[in-house]
């Protein structure tokens, strides 16, 4: 690290605040990607396809770790606001024909593979508690069994909570299976939010949980609420940050609620009249962000807070946070598994390869049949060029680290920065003059006013969003922003 950067690195570690500035919020609070890949997955196409994602997997050298994230697709209920890929059902029998298929795909997958150890597995979904014990159990049997799972102590085994789907005994089974983190939805805590979107659960259950958790030694628990859901208030919301800040989870995804309706029909029955207004939506996140502050989190960026204890916090403060589709992460050079519907992979670059991202099937029938047919089901995905290494790297460290080490930057690529982002500077220029960035001829730092527009300066370096153009008119615009794409707060 540069002296530059060990200067500035400790200067974050000091403050690390979010400033709110009214008239910034009013001039970038514009749609952009989230930057959990570069490029997006609206660039995914089918060019990547089963061969070359096999061929990927076959070129992973040896060396190198393994991040598994296996997705279970079922629910029991829907909740009105939910934009996951899921299916809600109450057969289960649906579940037998789906694991089948995620074996064979497990085992086709496996077998490309050098014995690469595993150091982190996520169960996403839709639910994976919705799973009964002995599907959870054979599910992870066949995992430990096909790859090869660091020990238990180097293993970071994540699963999604539904809070009412989960006994203290069912959380002791997770944790004999391996488990050692939480991840909780909550959502929300008032019950006429909760009936307003069909999703209603007890602060009681909640808080059996996190006591049995903290009993059976998990090391960290993360709570998921949402803002912008109807029938929320600056008062209401407080009342619920009080019950979170008594509970402390070590981690908290604050999500901006994405209503939209033409594309999730269950969002049809959330009726528009009762969502808060942006002004109030707004002064949501602001007093979410001074509480949670003055209760001791750090803000890590995006929508994620964590204890300063937390692993995110210290990884973040030492300049090792990554990310990847679940949002940040500890583990910087991992190659990403993504296992089930919709999964998306992530395969970094190496000698044989630039590096691929790769997605299947959406749909879960189609997913099942390719995968009985061919034992992979990719749709789409991305082939990463240089270019797109480059800006990638960036972008990461940014989002990441809210600094950019140019020096360092320019000497691994082997480039001219200035030069090199020429259609960038007139961006980065504005957003310096706005306050947002601090730039030298060696770093980039976002300054306290700018954390909260992390990816507006990411966008600056997106040769997707605008075509690398780059002006005052085009970062006020929204067009070519699709769906994928969400504002800011
Ligand atoms: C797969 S769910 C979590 C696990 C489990 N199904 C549950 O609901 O507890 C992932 C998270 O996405 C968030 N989420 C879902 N739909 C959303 C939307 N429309 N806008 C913002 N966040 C959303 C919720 O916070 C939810 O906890
Ligand atoms: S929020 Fe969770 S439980 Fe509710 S429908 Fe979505 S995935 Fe299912």
């Amino acid at each position: 690290m540069s002296t530059d950067n060990r200067r500035r690195s400790e200067t974050l570690e000091i403050s690390r605040q979010i400033h709110w500035d009214q008239k910034l919020i009013n001039r970038y609070n514009v749609s952009g990607p989230r930057y959990t890949s570069y490029p997006t997955a609206l660039e995914f196409s089918p060019t990547v396809n089963n061969q070359s994602y096999l061929k990927a997997l076959q070129d992973l050298p040896k060396s190198n770790h393994l991040s598994l994230y296996v997705h279970i697709p079922f629910c029991w209920h829907v909740c009105y606001y939910c934009a996951c890929n899921k299916v809600v059902t109450r057969d289960y029998d649906r579940v037998s024909p789906y694991l089948d298929a995620l074996l064979k795909e497990i085992e086709t997958v496996s077998s490309q593979l050098k014995g690469q150890t595993v150091t982190q597995v996520h169960f996403g979904g839709g639910t994976p508690t919705f799973l009964n014990r002995d599907d959870l159990n054979s599910l992870m049997n066949q995992l430990r069994h096909a790859f090869n799972f660091a020990d238990n102590q180097e293993l970071e085994c994540s699963i999604e909570i539904d809070p009412r789907t989960v006994t203290v005994d069912d959380l002791k089974h997770l944790k004999t299976l391996g488990f050692n983190r939480l991840s909780l939805g909550v959502q929300d805590f008032d019950s006429s939010v909760q009936k307003a979107v069909n999703r209603v659960q007890s602060e009681h259950e909640i808080e059996q949980l996190m006591t049995a958790a903290r009993e059976l030694k998990f090391d960290s628990i993360s709570f998921d609420l949402i803002y912008g859901l109807p029938k929320q208030t600056v008062t209401s919301f407080n009342a619920t940050l009080d019950k979170v800040i008594q509970l402390q989870p070590d981690r908290l995804s604050v999500f901006n609620y994405a209503h939209l309706p033409h594309r999730f029909k269950p969002q049809r029955r959330i009726k528009a009249e009762e969502l808060p207004g942006s002004d109030d939506k707004l002064n949501i996140l602001h007093n979410t962000i001074d509480r949670m502050q003055s209760a001791g989190y750090v803000y890590i960026g995006m929508d994620h807070f964590a204890l300063p204890t937390d692993e995110l916090a210290i990884a973040q403060s030492k300049g090792e946070l990554h990310r990847n589709f679940q949002g940040y992460t500890t583990q910087k050079h991992c190659d990403l598994i993504g296992l089930g519907v919709s999964a998306i992979s992530s395969l970094q670059a190496n000698e044989q390869s630039a590096g691929i991202y790769s997605q299947n099937a959406r749909e879960l029938t189609d997913y099942m049949q390719q995968v009985k047919h061919s034992g992979l089901a990719v749709w789409r995905g991305a082939h990463l060029s240089r270019d797109d290494q480059i800006r990638k790297s960036i972008i990461f460290e940014l989002i990441c680290n809210f600094s950019l080490d140019i020096t360092a930057s320019q000497e691994h690529w082997g480039i001219n920065f200035r030069d090199y982002f020429v259609s960038s500077i007139e961006a980065l220029n504005r957003l310096e003059d706005d306050g947002m960035i601090v730039m030298s001829e060696s770093n980039i730092s976002i300054t306290d006013r700018g954390r909260l527009f992390v990816r507006n300066v990411c966008m600056a370096f997106d040769s997707y969003f605008f075509g690398g153009r780059f002006g005052e008119n085009l970062l006020h615009s929204s067009s070519g922003v699709t769906n994928a794409y969400s504002k800011a707060i």
